[in-house]
Parts: C-alpha cells; sequence; structure tokens
C-alpha cells in the first residue's frame, strides 16, 4: 500500500547537481565500514562550478538498473556500487521499482577530485526526489553518506562539517558558515588525470594497518576546533597552518599502511615545496591533497591569479582549474 502510495506521490524521475568538495580537515577511516560511520569528524569546502548532475528514472517496465556515466554505460564496479545504494533508497520508500541513472562530470574522475563525493549527493537527492521520499537536508546528507562518505558534505553548501556521530542517525553534515561567508579559491593543480590504483574505499580499510592512524584521530578534536575558529574569523594564515598539518598527517598516515599507500607524485612535491617558498615569501597560500596525486593549492581570491600564474609555471603541471565556495546539491530541470 505504502509503495502504491508514494509512487502516485512521485514523477518517478527527477534531476540533481551537486559540487565536489575540497577536505580542508580529513575523512579517512571509518568506525564501522558498511556503514561508513567515520573514524572522526571532518570539514570541507563545496567547489563552485565543478559539477556532477544526475538523473534518475524509476520505471515499473525495468528488469534491472542501469548506470550510464558520462555518456558511457558504467562499468560492472560502478553499476554494482550505484545498484547497492538504491536499494538502499528502494528499501527507505518500500519499493522495488529499477532505476536509470545517468550522471554526468564537468571535471576529471578518479585523480583527487572527489568525483564519488559530487555524485552520489546528487545521486541521492534524484533518486529520494524521483521516488517520492521527502527527506530534509540532514536526512539527504546522512542517505549521500550511505554511498560515499564525503558525499555527505556535499549536500549542505558553502563550509561544511561532518559531525561523525556514534550511529546511522547521527552522522551527517551541516553547514559551518555559507559560500559567501569567505572568498577562497581552490586552485587544483592538476599532475595526473590517471585514476588512482586504489581507490578511497579499499584506502579506509587499511587505514588501522598505521601506526599513525591512532594518533591522527585522537588529535581530530583540537585540528577541528582550529579549522572551525578559521574559517569563522576568517583567518588565512590559522587556516593554512592546521590545513597543511592535516593533510600531511593524513598522508603520514597512507604512507605507513600495510600495504603502503603513495599518492604523492614527483609533480605533487615539486607544488607542496613552492607552495612552503612562497609562502615563506609573503604570499598567504597553502596545499592540501585527498585521495590522489592532485594538489589542491588554497589561497584568498585577491591572491588567486598571482598563485594559479605561478602554479602553471612549474613544471610537470597538467592544468590548473579554479573554483570558489559552491553551494548546496539542489534539483534542476534537465541534466
Ligand atoms: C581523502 O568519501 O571518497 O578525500 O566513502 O569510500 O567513497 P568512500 O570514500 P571517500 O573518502 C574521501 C577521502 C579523502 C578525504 C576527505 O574527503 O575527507
Amino acid at each position: 500500500m505504502m509503495e502504491g502510495y508514494l509512487h502516485k506521490m512521485a514523477d518517478l524521475t527527477a534531476t540533481a547537481a551537486a559540487s565536489p568538495n575540497i577536505a580542508l580537515i580529513k575523512y579517512w577511516g571509518n568506525r564501522v565500514d558498511p556503514l561508513r560511520l567515520p573514524a572522526n569528524g571532518s570539514i570541507s569546502m563545496n567547489l563552485d562550478g565543478l559539477e556532477a548532475r544526475t538523473r534518475v528514472t524509476f520505471d515499473p517496465s525495468f528488469i534491472t538498473d542501469q548506470f550510464i556515466l558520462n555518456h558511457h554505460q558504467a562499468n560492472s564496479a560502478d553499476l554494482s556500487r550505484v545498484s547497492v545504494f538504491l536499494d538502499l533508497v528502494r528499501q527507505m520508500a518500500g519499493s522495488h521499482l529499477y532505476a536509470t541513472v545517468e550522471s554526468r562530470n564537468n571535471f576529471p574522475i578518479g585523480a583527487g577530485v572527489a568525483s564519488s563525493a559530487a555524485a552520489y549527493a546528487a545521486l541521492s537527492l534524484a533518486a529520494a526526489k524521483a521516488i517520492g521520499l521527502d527527506l530534509n537536508e540532514i536526512e539527504l546528507s546522512r542517505l549521500a553518506r550511505r554511498g560515499s562518505g564525503s558525499a555527505c558534505r556535499s549536500v549542505p553548501g558553502g563550509f561544511v562539517e561532518w559531525l561523525p556521530g556514534r550511529s546511522d542517525r547521527d552522522s551527517f553534515a551541516v553547514t559551518l558558515a555559507p559560500a559567501r561567508h569567505w572568498d577562497l579559491v581552490d586552485c587544483i593543480t592538476l599532475i595526473s588525470r590517471l585514476p588512482k590504483p586504489v581507490g578511497s574505499t579499499e584506502g579506509h580499510t587499511l587505514a588501522k594497518s598505521s601506526p599513525f592512524q591512532k594518533a591522527r584521530v585522537a588529535d581530530t578534536d583540537r585540528r577541528l576546533e582550529l579549522c572551525r575558529g578559521a574559517i569563522l574569523a576568517r583567518d588565512f594564515k590559522a587556516l593554512s597552518t592546521v590545513v597543511e598539518l592535516d593533510s600531511n598527517m593524513m598522508h603520514a598516515v597512507m604512507i605507513t599502511s600495510q600495504p603502503t599507500l603513495l599518492y604523492l607524485m614527483p609533480g605533487s612535491i615539486t607544488v607542496m615545496q613552492a607552495v612552503i617558498h612562497w609562502r615563506n615569501n609573503g604570499l598567504p597560500v597553502c596545499y592540501t591533497l585527498d585521495a590522489g596525486p592532485n594538489v589542491h593549492v588554497l589561497c584568498p581570491a585577491e591572491s588567486a591569479k598571482e598563485v594559479s600564474l605561478r602554479l602553471e609555471q612549474l613544471p610537470g603541471i597538467n592544468q590548473v582549474l579554479l573554483a570558489h565556495p559552491g553551494g548546496p546539491a539542489h534539483l534542476i530541470e534537465q541534466i
């Protein structure tokens, strides 16, 4: 009865857009892997101008789920991850309908610009709307978390904190400050466009094998507090100190995991060293890297032109993309 009721209320199709986010305090490792309950809280900034657009269509005549990614049938691993996620949506709605999911990104996938965050934030919103679930922002963020942890931070807008919680119910992300609060720029320095050899999901399971993970997690509340304070006070100097420290701590865990996870490439180190040198000479700038070789170079908007010009002149740089703080996931008319 519930199924018939929801379907009558729903259009069975909806389209949504969401931005990726750059973690300022990183999520690395889960307390409970299948639920993506994180080992620690994290903070991020949504990236304006980069987006995933996703259309979901449920249909009683479909006999299986389909996933079309950037105009091509997705591979079986990507399809099965989407299908497992849709099972969750179907379970919430009491529905058995299969769906076609069509998703497009306007930025490179798999190389340190968190494409799964944007993808699962957009998919959560589109799928929930299509099947007739009326979810508030917290419920959507919880749902997106089940698809990809960092996706819960791409549901709300601006500067966002993921409250780690103790259970599925209280692990979700909220806006700390809206996008207009502080015009920071992420100069995303692409070193490689190759897909990474070990994805984040597998990486999270290796975190515990590093002797440094315990110390990193134990110190997180302190870093979160420093980062929150720096954002609210628009204090770039304080932000750079904690952001670089946090990125270095996560990569220290990665490098000391068994087996070793080494995402940094020679070009990454070139950029990191240049950033430190520029900052020591008075330019407000800092770096952070997610699970990939590309370096996110942050600076206040006034310095973005200078910073991107300097980055483009470094050897081994593929491209520099600029992103200001971005808004929340939202419904759109068409893909
Ligand atoms: C290094 O959210 O991509 O970017 O939940 O398995 O999809 P899954 O992992 P994911 O992990 C993100 C890791 C990170 C840090 C961060 O974004 O906080």
